[in-house]
């Protein structure tokens, strides 16, 4: 499974690809924002900063809801970089979008999925990426990881190319879960990845070591 930190703070980024395992980034306009990222020429800049970070993927959201601004938005940020991903939302003009995008060889996650009509839509239109909200769903009562469950099953039936890309992780067990159904993807903050490493048994395991080291070589 792929492990993409969604966040557009560059220091979480340097972070989690210092430790080797970072596959690439995703962004949406509300963590931009949290950067204090404003204005067309400054959000293009930051994007450009985090691909010379990464070596992967960087999805990067439109904010237009209508197809033609889509078009002039997406292609304008697929020529930032090779490694640019156009984050499109899963409205009507936005499934036209990506067929538009993916036959003109753009590459796109489809953003805000909730169910999985949206997600095998998204997979007929050519999405490269589809973001199903597993943290979202599970914050209204509803299984965000049947979800992933039933999109798994659905692509694997028909073997679209279409990667699911589990995002609004969370925590730790979302991350378990998800490479055990067989999400292509996760997206989820730094917390989630770090949290990853802890386990008791292994601190007091290497303390054990080290103390037992200690009392034959101090
Ligand atoms: O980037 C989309 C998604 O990962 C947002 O997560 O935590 O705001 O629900 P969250």
């Amino acid at each position: 499974m792929k492990f993409f930190i969604d966040t557009a703070n560059l220091d979480q980024i340097r972070e989690a690809e210092d430790l080797g395992i970072l596959d690439g980034v995703t962004t949406n306009p509300s963590l931009m924002a949290k950067e204090g990222i404003s204005g067309e020429s400054n959000i293009l800049k930051h994007y450009v900063d985090i691909c010379e970070i990464v070596d992967g993927d960087v999805s990067a959201e439109v904010i237009s809801t209508n197809y033609a601004d889509m078009i002039i938005e997406g292609e304008k940020m697929a020529e930032l970089h090779e490694n640019i991903v156009v984050k499109v939302p899963m409205i009507k003009d936005g499934v036209k979008a990506i067929k538009y995008f993916t036959d003109n060889g753009i590459r796109t996650n489809c953003t805000l999925v909730f169910s999985a009509g949206q997600a095998l839509l998204a997979a007929k239109a050519g999405a490269s990426y589809v973001s199903p909200f597993i943290g979202r769903l599970d914050d209204v009562s509803t299984d965000g990881m049947g979800l992933i469950n039933q999109i798994r099953e659905i692509y694997d039936n028909y073997m679209y190319d279409t990667e699911i890309l589990a995002a609004s992780v969370r925590h730790p067990m979302h991350i378990i879960e998800c490479a055990e159904i067989g999400a292509d993807v996760m997206t989820g903050p730094l917390s989630a990845i770090l949290a990853l490493l802890k386990h008791p048994l292994t601190d007091i395991g290497l303390e054990k070591f080290l103390a037992d080291y200690q009392k034959v070589n101090a």
